[in-house]
């Protein structure tokens, strides 16, 4: 049996800050407006020059060092990203030739703010059949391109950032550490409530940035992250109680006390760092996770729920030993 252990983490957050107060100088806000519905108090913005991918090699870079293995030998990048650096080819062989990797594949993977668990569950799959053994999955973002900087809805939610995991499959008797089961969910019908237009194949749109029908994205946010989170446990058979920490993407304060309250998850044990770096879609959990096992909060062994919810909708979890 293979186990997909998470040999190493790392993340990247651009040395830009803006902060609430910085936004309120060019849009009708306040720091306190934001803050009480998000959590947020700055968020990262990456320099005029940095794109999707350079922010990837710096996370990629740091994980690398963690796990203390050479960038040669991975044999998979599995890169979540809806900012990518050009329409085709992916970033993520953009990502494979900047760390000058000539063997295995690469690809990127779109599920917007569910799109690092959509990898890690897709790696898992791969480690798990035994086609790929060293996996590097990224999750990189350049939101602050897709912002209307006009729009207060919206403008204040996101930031830009990077984070990575390199996975390694291990022989073992049972699924004893590492990732031991995950799964991911779509609804298209919803696909209207959060967007972006301006994709190749659209003839005309009116703009090229988020939308968002924010009422209706958090009760669906905490309504399917908290169906999934359960269905999960039941079919690994893990009680709540086993959860050490709750690693959810780092979209708003507000959603993860929710629906950490719903699934009886003590508040401590959730890992919070939206307020350092706002909403980064698919970067916000190895951010989240980086940041935790930096602080010394997360140790090694200890039992780990990520989950995500994003534009689509899609959804889902991630349960793991770490
Ligand atoms: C976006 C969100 C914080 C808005 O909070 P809300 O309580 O629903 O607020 P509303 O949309 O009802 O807006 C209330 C008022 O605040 C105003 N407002 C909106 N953004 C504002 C801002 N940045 N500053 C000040 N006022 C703002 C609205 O215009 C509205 O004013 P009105 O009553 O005069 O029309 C909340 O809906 C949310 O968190 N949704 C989920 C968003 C998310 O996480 N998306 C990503 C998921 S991956």
């Amino acid at each position: 049996m293979i186990n997909t252990i998470v040999k190493g983490i790392g993340m990247y957050l651009p040395e830009k800050i803006l902060t609430n107060d910085d936004i309120s100088e060019f849009v009708n806000t306040s720091h306190e407006w934001i803050y009480e519905r998000t959590g947020i108090r700055q968020r990262h913005i990456a320099s005029e020059d940095q794109m999707t991918s350079d922010l990837a090699h710096m996370a990629a870079l740091d994980a690398i060092q963690d796990a203390n293995i050479n960038a040669a030998d991975i044999d998979l990048i599995i890169l979540a990203t809806s900012t990518p650096d050009q329409v085709f080819p992916s970033t993520a062989v953009k990502l494979q030739d900047i760390l000058n990797i000539k063997r295995g594949a690469a690809f990127d993977i779109h599920a917007v703010c569910s799109g690092f668990i959509y990898a890690l569950s897709t790696a898992d799959n791969f480690i798990k059949s035994g086609k790929y053994k060293r996996i590097l999955v990224v999750g990189s973002e350049v939101y602050s391109r897709i912002l209307d900087w006009k729009d207060r809805s919206t403008c204040v939610l996101f930031g830009d950032a990077s984070g990575a995991f390199i996975l390694e499959g291990q022989n073992k008797n049972s699924i004893t550490s590492g990732i031991i089961d995950s799964v991911i969910r779509s609804d298209g019908q919803y696909r209207g409530k959060l967007y972006c237009d301006g994709g190749p194949s659209m003839k005309s749109s009116t703009d090229n940035f988020i939308n968002m029908d924010g009422k209706e994205v958090y009760k669906h946010a905490v309504e399917k992250q908290t169906a999934i989170v359960e269905e999960l446990l039941d079919s690994a058979g893990v009680d709540i109680d086993a959860i050490d920490w709750f690693v959810p993407h780092q979209a708003n304060l507000r959603i993860l006390q929710t629906t950490a309250k719903k699934l009886k998850l003590k508040e401590e044990k959730i890992i919070v760092t939206v307020d350092k770096h706002a909403n980064t879609s698919s970067a916000s959990i190895p951010v989240a996770m980086a940041t935790a096992v930096k602080d010394g909060k997360i140790k090694r062994g200890d039992m780990l729920l990520l989950e995500a919810f994003g534009a689509g909708f899609t959804w889902g979890a991630v349960l793991l030993r770490y």
